[in-house]
C-alpha cells in the first residue's frame, strides 16, 4: 500500500526557492511592454545586455552598498507593477539598486518614483546609475535627510518603500499617514526580520492598526519585508 510521506516546509521552501530561482535567472532583466505605460514619461527602449551588466554589477556590490539582495529587487519590481503604483517614495536609495528595480516596474504603470538618499557619494553614485538605467526622467533623485524631505513631499504615495534608517519608521509613518499614504496604497518596510529589533515600536503599532492589513513575509527565506496595506474603506 503507498504511504503518504509527511508534508516537509523546510523541504518544499527550498524546492519552490529553486524554482523561483530557475525562472529568475531565465529571464534576468524585467521585459517592458512598450505600449503599457497610462501615462508619464514614456517606456525606453534600452539594450538589455547593457541593463543586465549594470543590474550584476550593481548586485555584486550590493553588500558594500546595503541594498537589498536581487531577488528583493525583483519582487519590488513584481510589487510595484501588480499594484499598478503611479507615485512611489523611497527613503534610503543608497547606489539606486531598488530604485532601478522598481523605476523599470514603473515603465509599465507609467508612474514615477522619489527617492531619497542623506549620503552625498551614494547620492551620487545612484544618480550615474539611475542614468546609466535610462530611468533620469522617471526617477527623481533627493539628497537630503529623509525625516526632513518627506515633510516637504506633497504627494499622496500609493506605494512607499522605507529602507533608510530602521530606528526612523514610526517617525516616517508619522509624517505619511494619513495625508501622504493613498486609500488603497501600499507601505513597504525592509529588514523587518533581521532588524526587527530597531523598528520594533513600528512593526507593534503597524500590525495592531485597525487601517492596515499587515504581513511580515521573506523572498529570500533570511531577512525580509513588512508589507502593510491602508484599506480603502476605514
Ligand atoms: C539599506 S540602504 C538602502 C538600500 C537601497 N534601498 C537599495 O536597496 O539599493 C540605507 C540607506 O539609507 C541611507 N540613510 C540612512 N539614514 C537616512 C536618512 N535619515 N535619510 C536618508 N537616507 C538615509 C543610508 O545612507 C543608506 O545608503
Amino acid at each position: 500500500m503507498e504511504t503518504k510521506k509527511p508534508f516537509n516546509r523546510r523541504e518544499f521552501l527550498k524546492t519552490t526557492g529553486g524554482a523561483l530561482c530557475l525562472i529568475t535567472t531565465a529571464s534576468p532583466v524585467p521585459a517592458v511592454i512598450a505600449d503599457a505605460a497610462e501615462s508619464g514619461p514614456p517606456p525606453v527602449k534600452r539594450n538589455p545586455a547593457q541593463l543586465k551588466r549594470l543590474l550584476d554589477d550593481m548586485d555584486a556590490k550590493g553588500y558594500q552598498f546595503w541594498s537589498v539582495p536581487r531577488k528583493d529587487g525583483e519582487f519590488l519590481h513584481l510589487l510595484v507593477k501588480a499594484t499598478r503604483a503611479k507615485n512611489v517614495l523611497e527613503l534610503g536609495t543608497s547606489h539606486g539598486f531598488s530604485a532601478i528595480w522598481m523605476g523599470l516596474g514603473l515603465e509599465e504603470t507609467g508612474g514615477r518614483l522619489t527617492t531619497i538618499e542623506i549620503d552625498k557619494e551614494r547620492y551620487d553614485l545612484a544618480r550615474s546609475h539611475v542614468s546609466e538605467a535610462e530611468l533620469s526622467q522617471r526617477v527623481t533623485c533627493i539628497k537630503g535627510d529623509a525625516h526632513v524631505e518627506v515633510a516637504k513631499l506633497e504627494g499622496p504615495f500609493d506605494f512607499v518603500f522605507m529602507d533608510a534608517d530602521k530606528e526612523g519608521q514610526m517617525d516616517y509613518f508619522k509624517k505619511l499617514f494619513p495625508k501622504k499614504l493613498v486609500p488603497g496604497g501600499i507601505l513597504s518596510v525592509h529588514n523587518a526580520i533581521r532588524q526587527a529589533n530597531s523598528m520594533r515600536d513600528y512593526l507593534e503599532m503597524i500590525r495592531k492598526h485597525p487601517d492596515f492589513d499587515t504581513v511580515i513575509l521573506s523572498v529570500t527565506m533570511d531577512d525580509g519585508f513588512c508589507l502593510s496595506y491602508r484599506h480603502r474603506l476605514s
